[in-house]
């Protein structure tokens, strides 16, 4: 009885840990541990290799109602491998209640992603900002800096994107429309175009985002726009603070959230999923020659049992395998709304074969 208990205990530890001594491997979908026992808290998160070491930064849910909010802040953890996570603490914390501070505590801050700027020597964290008891209707994006990788982060400032700058790939036939209204004559604007339109002069709306710095050192904000029927690719400064005001349109109508981008032989990949809140549902893939497009939709990447729902995941990172070349890890967070607290990481490597990348189920697995 005493060895048929001490079993059940070490399966439970099993299952619970991350990485166990001499056995480390993923489990999707399981309670991820850090350093100090404590259930891993970044959940639509993004990764940032710097000096030999993955900084995970994600959303800090708290428990019960009201979890998905910003109670707390930024959570950041550190590995060497990527099965051990030590806790860095809160890389940017939210401001106090009654602050009147755009990320207030109580705020929606969601997806943030941290890019280092080597001409600046900065650590760059942009994320969706939400403000306060306003629901979704914001849909700002905010940027924060820090001198060190794990913060404290800076808040900087949040807003629309790109306002009065017209997309690169924006019709003739829109913006005539757009102009002409605005000389206070009647004219028509395409249907998928209206909220490009709506929202020219007081800037786009960006929700569900992430950030992709090419080999050239540009960076990029991949974001859900036009009330979340269209997304948008838009360029940053060199200092990555700020938009340039070059950005274009892509999946025009599609409705797609949760962009995760990578690259691979000098082809641009993305990962999307369709908009249907916190629940679940099939993915999308696309291809490009170029992180601006043309981009090609390539159907959902999801292979075998529960790919029409993602395996129970929406994706929030595609992380590039330091010194393994081709090995790129999905980063999906299973959310639980009813306890936010919760949700679960599933991660699962990444095939990509024949101008295409796919994915299927694996309850375990090693690098
Ligand atoms: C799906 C998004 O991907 C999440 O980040 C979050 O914004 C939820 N929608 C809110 O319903």
């Amino acid at each position: 009885m005493k060895k048929l208990i001490t079993l059940c205990l070490m399966t439970t530890a099993a299952a619970v840990c991350l990485s166990c001594a001499g056995n480390k491997e993923f489990l999707p979908g399981e309670v991820w541990l850090d350093n100090n026992g404590v259930a891993i808290n970044a959940h639509g998160g993004g990764m940032l290799y710097h000096d030999g070491r993955y900084y995970w930064f994600g959303e800090h849910k708290t428990e019960g109602e009201g979890g998905n909010r910003a109670n707390v802040g930024v959570h950041c953890y550190s590995s060497k491998n990527l099965y051990d996570w030590r806790d860095e603490g809160i890389a940017l914390a939210v401001a106090p209640d009654g602050s009147g501070s755009p990320i207030e505590k109580g705020c929606i801050l969601e997806r943030p992603k941290v890019i280092y700027n080597a001409q600046t020597d900065k650590f760059v964290m942009w994320f969706h900002l939400e403000l306060k008891d306003k629901g979704y209707s914001a849909a700002m994006s905010g940027v924060a800096v820090s001198d060190n990788v794990t913060g404290p982060y800076e808040f900087l400032n949040a807003g629309r994107v790109n306002a009065g700058k017209w997309p690169l790939n924006v019709s003739a036939e829109t913006r005539q429309a757009a102009e002409a209204i605005a000389a206070g004559n009647a004219a028509t604007v395409p249907d998928n175009d209206r909220f490009l339109v709506r929202d020219f002069g007081g800037g786009q709306m960006a929700r569900d985002m992430t950030l992709f710095v090419d080999d050239d050192g540009k960076a990029y904000h991949i974001y859900a726009s036009e009330e979340n029927q269209t997304l948008q690719i838009a360029e940053l400064t060199d200092d990555y603070t700020a938009h340039t005001g070059r950005y274009v349109r892509a999946f025009v109508g599609r409705s797609m959230e949760a962009p995760a981008i990578f690259k691979h032989e000098s082809k641009y990949y993305l990962m999307m999923s369709g908009c249907t809140g916190w629940a679940p549902n099939a993915a999308r893939s696309a291809v490009a020659d170029d992180v601006m497009g043309e981009w090609t939709e390539l159907g959902n990447p999801c292979i075998g049992d529960d790919a029409d729902k993602t395996f129970h995941s929406q994706s929030t990172y595609m992380l590039p395998v330091e010194g393994r070349d081709g090995m790129i890890i999905y980063m999906g967070d299973r959310w639980k709304p009813e306890n936010a607290i919760d949700g679960r990481y599933i991660w699962l490597p990444v095939n990509i074969e024949d101008g295409r990348f796919t994915l299927t189920w694996q309850p375990s697995w090693k690098l």
